[in-house]
């Protein structure tokens, strides 16, 4: 097996004394390339403290992350920076979309941030697997919630992320949309061979990962 991302004995702890949280305790998990991971849990288990820190926003208090052979952690703030626009990609439940610009141009922007250029051919191909062809002069809001969401969904895998995190990325949206959105990520990254991992409250979308991790209190419970 191709294990592309480990976590050994990974921690948080918010806030001291009687404010103390432990809202990630000892998670050891390993997920392998290619895979599509569910997290759930109940609201305040720490699902989106432990994606925040798979994606290198957040510092474990203690324990270690590894994407391939490579600790998050030890690196450098810089190239920590760099690693995670390069190997990640990521989709919130608010879209975070720039009202500004249009839609290929907030599909494309991370790749030019990075300096690197559009392959266009793989980004267009995107576009007409998530069906947002006909959108892409638009601003972003003009577009449903649910085409909102297939933009962000467009922009995280066009900078071909080797891992895609997303934290309830169709909390907004009605459960048809929902089921729509969701199955269009999972065949992206079937279709790009990345691997997906997923905070839902929907266990219905659960149901459709390879494999679904439980969170109670910060611990893995299953
Ligand atoms: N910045 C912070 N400062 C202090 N405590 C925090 C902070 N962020 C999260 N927490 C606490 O850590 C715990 C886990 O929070 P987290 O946001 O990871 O939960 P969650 O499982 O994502 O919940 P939800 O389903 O409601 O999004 C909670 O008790 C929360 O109050
Ligand atoms: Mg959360």
């Amino acid at each position: 097996m191709d294990t592309i991302l480990k976590t050994e004995h990974l921690c948080k702890i918010y806030g001291t004394g009687n404010n103390l949280v432990n809202a990630v305790q000892d998670v050891n998990l390993s997920i392998e390339q290619g895979e599509f991971v569910t997290i759930v849990g109940k609201s305040g288990s720490g699902k989106s403290t432990l994606l925040h820190m798979l994606g290198g926003l957040d510092h474990p208090t203690s324990g270690s992350i590894f994407i391939r052979d490579q600790n998050l952690f030890q690196m450098k703030e810089e190239e920590r920076a760099v690693f995670r626009r390069r190997k990640i990609g990521f989709v919130f439940q608010a879209f975070n979309l720039i009202s500004s610009i249009n839609v290929w141009e907030n599909i494309v922007l991370p790749i030019g941030l990075d300096g690197r250029q559009v392959d266009e051919v793989f980004v267009e191909d995107i576009i007409k697997t998530l069906g947002i062809e006909n959108k892409l002069h638009n601003l972003p809001n003009t577009l449903s919630g649910g085409q909102q969401q297939r933009v962000a969904i467009a922009r995280a895998i066009a900078s071909k992320p080797d891992i895609i995190l997303a934290d309830e990325p169709t909390g907004n949206l009605d459960s048809k949309t929902s089921d729509e959105v969701v199955g269009l990520l999972k065949m992206s990254v079937q279709k790009y061979g990345q691997t997906l991992i997923m905070i839902t409250h929907d266990e219905d979308i659960a149901q459709i990962a390879d494999r679904t991790i439980v969170i109670e209190d910060g611990k893995v419970v299953r």
